[in-house]
């Protein structure tokens, strides 16, 4: 196969940013209709006030001609307002809430460091179906980093789900077998997957020497747990679907003795996700992950317009990517692209 249409995807789970990083890095999300953005601003976005605000600047921001859709998520911090929240969604502006355990991952200070404090907030979510989107890594400092994804659901996540069954929960960027087996089992929950961990291994960040742009949280796992994420990428379960966490830092900031967690996807995503799809030879369930499953379990119809993949000569994308923020230096793949979007 050498052409493929598909209805057009949707991202549920995207960092743009704000300012002159921002107006760099939107552009790369045009193939996408809607995008899940999320509130790690500094200061986050926390109350329905501060998204219309975000929202506002997102669509001054984006270019002429392009209709992507920014859809808000607010920040859970422990003085969350539950009436705030649900008068937020109830009249559309925000689509879902993000849990951030404190200090898990970039800009996460202000999230939350007892999940009791928040639940209030959780349990009138419940009552107005609202989602909640979780980063799941215990920040236990005695848990190994590898391990902090597997302990945020025996810790954190099994408990909250029992105490609140109906609560609707995305585990996002999902990056372990163990992860995968808690989805199949649950009921009303579902899981991003992102670009990096379905094509990526931690010998690719680690191996040969340190490759910070392949650094990201939760940080990449051995390649048995990258065979279980592209099984159920593959899958066509409606429970996983795409969040690419396609995440701009400056270079500067990547390329540092201490270096910022996040990788810059948006702009290679779907070339990347056709090329891992064909190598499971299952590009007919691409569609279902793109632009199906993520709409279906946010309440939302389908697009209807559709965009091209085709196949050919290898293309090199652009190194970086230039914003006034300074310069972003794209996720590459290491492999030849053979897929592009034709627009
Ligand atoms: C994200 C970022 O840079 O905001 N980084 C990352 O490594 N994924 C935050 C996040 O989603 O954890
Ligand atoms: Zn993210």
């Amino acid at each position: 196969m050498t052409r493929l249409a598909l209805r057009r995807p949707d991202d549920w789970h995207v960092h743009l940013r704000d300012g002159a990083m921002m107006a760099g890095v939107l552009p790369d999300s045009r193939h996408f209709r809607r995008i899940l953005v999320m509130p790690n601003l500094v200061p986050p976005v926390v109350t329905g006030a501060e998204a219309a605000a975000y929202r506002a600047r997102i669509l001054a921001a984006m270019p002429p001609g392009q209709d992507t859709e920014p859809h808000m998520t607010l920040y859970l911090t422990e003085a969350t307002d539950p009436a705030d929240v649900v008068a937020a969604a109830a009249s559309g502006l925000v689509t879902a809430v993000k849990l951030y355990p404190a200090g898990a991952t970039t800009n996460s200070a202000s999230g939350v460091r007892d999940i009791d404090r928040v639940m209030p907030v959780l349990e009138a979510m419940v009552e107005a179906d609202i989602p909640l989107c979780v980063h799941g890594e215990v920040t236990d400092p005695a848990v190994d980093i590898f391990d902090r994804e597997a302990v945020f659901l025996d810790r954190v996540l099994d408990p909250l789900r029992r105490r609140l069954p109906g609560l609707r929960v995305v585990l996002e960027h999902i990056t372990t077998a163990e992860g995968v087996a808690y989805l199949r089992g649950a009921e009303g929950m579902a899981g991003t997957l992102t670009v990096q961990h379905l094509m990526l291994s931690r010998n690719d960040l680690l191996a040969g020497g340190i490759r910070p742009h392949y650094y990201c949280l939760p940080v990449l796992k051995r390649a048995s747990h990258r065979a279980a994420l592209r099984a159920a990428a593959v899958s066509g379960d409606p429970r996983f679907f795409l969040g690419t966490d396609s995440a701009p830092h400056p270079t500067a900031a990547k390329e540092s003795a201490c270096g910022c967690a996040g990788c810059y996807t948006a702009p290679v995503a779907l070339a990347c996700l056709a090329h891992v799809f064909e190598e499971e030879g299952a590009l007919d369930r691409l569609e279902g992950f793109t632009s199906l499953f993520g709409a279906a379990f946010y309440r939302l119809p389908p697009n209807e317009a559709r965009i091209t993949l085709e196949k050919g000569a290898p293309w090199t994308p652009p190194r970086r990517r230039a914003t006034g923020a300074g310069p972003v230096t794209l996720f590459d793949p290491g492999i030849a692209l053979e897929w592009r979007v034709v627009e």
